[in-house]
């Protein structure tokens, strides 16, 4: 088990700063309130943790609009708070993921602001810079992820910049060497201030079509959907040269010690796997978010789980993710009951999981009056429903009136039940999704069949999906009743073993032969005996 490199065993946990625990009294989150709260994901049992962007920023898009990549933002403390910060999650033994944002700055970044004075700037080159089309108007139809033209004229210079999201989220020119050096160098300042390893935002969008090519209609696209599902992005985005420079980020990480470089990728699988990079020198976790994307049902799962593991290039590490703070909260999507169900799958498939904050409590849904709204996609293109506050809401720690997160008034609200569903409460109940989370992470932790043994489908039949993970004699069968009715399941012929957990947490240690009875949305993990 020692072998294993700490990202392949290992649960990573995401942190979304502005919400989990504010020391100021401020309503925001920082570096001081994540310090305070270490020993709670000590307890949980995580082993690294991922922090969206604390750099400073406009918060236009909430810390993905960086303006310095090489400085913390006041809202969350200063280099000094976070080397307080490094040196307490290393002294616990846990590791710490920074997102890196290279795919975009903000425009108050001062590279963009000299890029924008004249078109003779020595950084002109180092943002996207384009003519009007001939007739007028931008130079094609790219649209922004949050909706309207990816092109934003300006007036000093008389060109376009692109934007693949905000317009005060310049994409930056990969393909110019001076951005690529600039980039490696921050990767080195936090490397050298021992982060170990990043979360690399969009990757997939960092080249884009050399003669930017107009995008073709998706002929699949459903009114009333986000506009930029109009088109299919296949000018815009994962290009063949995006490998390159994930190989040469890659390359500085691999300068230094068991570093792990994560890449967010929405695109199918077939496609997501070429983010490993040619002899795997790409990203060594190419996010999956299949979970996220499918219908929650035995059969289909089952399908991708297959699809997926047999997609992966040889001496590649699988890994899953079930909730993000770009995707509704996975209680939200499955209901309560079934977010348990949910959590089981995540911790005993085959692969790194990323665990989302506030999800081993099961925060479902949340609801964000109008004039509380935050997130500029949904300011963007409202009533579409795609608004991603509701996944932001700050941490329910306790049953005070903010919930312990914070002593002034939280950015945004909380969630209604955060006196009901929070972290005290949850902890000292041997019923609770925290406690059952736990006891998860603490299973997969002793047994190396599921941190780090084979996966093999069993069946899927109806609403039951069951599978194996096995290593040398430690061996496991998790069986999950997605459904809200009984089920019967019945054990391979020859196996007997013992139910070591259950989603209901009553019930375990019971041996098990022949036919096993599920309770309606339950799961449960079956040790086998050799
Ligand atoms: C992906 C991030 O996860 C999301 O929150 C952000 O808005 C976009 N990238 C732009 O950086």
């Amino acid at each position: 088990m020692q072998e294993t490199v700490w990202w392949k065993r290992g649960v990573i946990y995401q942190i979304y700063p502005r919400s989990f625990q504010d020391s100021n009294a401020d309503g925001i989150g920082d570096l001081d309130g994540i310090r305070r709260r270490l020993d709670h994901l000590v307890w949980l049992g995580v082993d690294a943790v991922w922090i969206s962007p604390v750099y400073p920023s406009p918060m236009a898009d909430f810390g993905y609009d960086v303006a310095d990549y090489c400085d913390i933002d006041p809202n969350f403390g200063n280099l000094e708070h976070f080397r307080a910060l490094i040196t307490e999650i290393h002294e616990r033994g846990l590791k710490l993921i920074m997102d890196f944002v290279p795919n975009h700055s903000s425009d108050q970044h001062a590279w963009f602001k000299e890029s924008r004075s004249s078109r003779d700037n020595p950084k002109r080159d180092w943002y996207i810079w384009r003519d009007a089309a001939p007739g007028g108007g931008p130079p094609n139809n790219w649209v922004s992820n949050f909706g309207g033209s990816a092109w934003q004229w300006d007036e000093a210079t008389g060109q376009y910049y692109y934007h693949a999201f905000l317009r005060e989220q310049p994409d930056l020119n990969w393909r110019n060497r001076e951005v690529c050096e600039a980039m490696h160098d921050v990767l080195r300042f936090w490397l050298d201030l021992g982060v170990d390893g990043f979360r690399v935002d969009v990757i997939w969008h960092l080249m884009k079509d050399e003669q930017f090519r107009d995008n073709p209609p998706n002929p699949a696209y459903v009114d009333g959907r986000p506009e930029i599902e109009s088109l299919l992005q296949i000018h815009s985005t994962d290009q063949p040269d995006v490998h390159d420079v994930i190989a040469r980020m890659r390359h500085v990480l691999d300068g230094y010690k068991d570093r792990v470089l994560i890449g967010e990728v929405y695109l199918p699988i077939d496609r997501l796997v070429t983010y490993y990079g040619r002899e795997l020198a790409g990203a060594h976790l190419p996010f999956n978010f299949q979970l996220l994307q499918t219908a929650w049902h035995a059969g289909r799962i089952a399908e991708l789980i297959d699809e997926y593991e047999g997609s992966i290039p040889d001496g590649g590490w699988p890994n899953w993710v079930l909730g993000n703070h770009d995707q509704p909260r996975v209680a939200a999507r499955v209901g309560e009951d079934q977010a348990r169900v949910a959590a089981m799958l995540l911790l005993t498939l085959r692969g790194t999981p990323t665990l989302y904050y506030g999800d081993e409590i099961g925060i479902g849904r949340v609801a964000i009056p109008a004039h509380a709204v935050q997130d500029p996609w949904e300011k963007n293109e409202p009533g579409l429903g795609i608004g991603r506050d509701p996944q932001r809401t700050p941490m329910q720690w306790d049953a005070s009136a903010k919930a312990g997160f914070t002593e002034g008034t939280p950015w945004l609200p909380l969630s209604e039940d955060h006196r009901t569903r929070n972290v005290a409460v949850q902890a000292s109940d041997p019923t609770s999704m925290l406690t059952l989370t736990r006891a998860l992470i603490m299973l997969r932790r002793r047994s190396p069949a599921l941190s780090i043994g084979a996966y093999a489908l069993l069946n899927a039949k109806g609403d039951v999906l069951a599978y194996e993970r096995r290593c040398g004699h430690d061996r496991y069968m998790i069986v999950l009743n997605l459904g809200g009715k009984e089920e019967l399941w019945n054990l391979p012929e020859n196996v007997t073993g013992e139910i070591v957990l259950s989603t209901t947490l009553g019930g375990a240690d019971q041996d098990v032969a022949d036919e096993i009875r599920l309770r309606p949305d339950e799961g449960i993990v079956i040790q086998c005996h050799r």
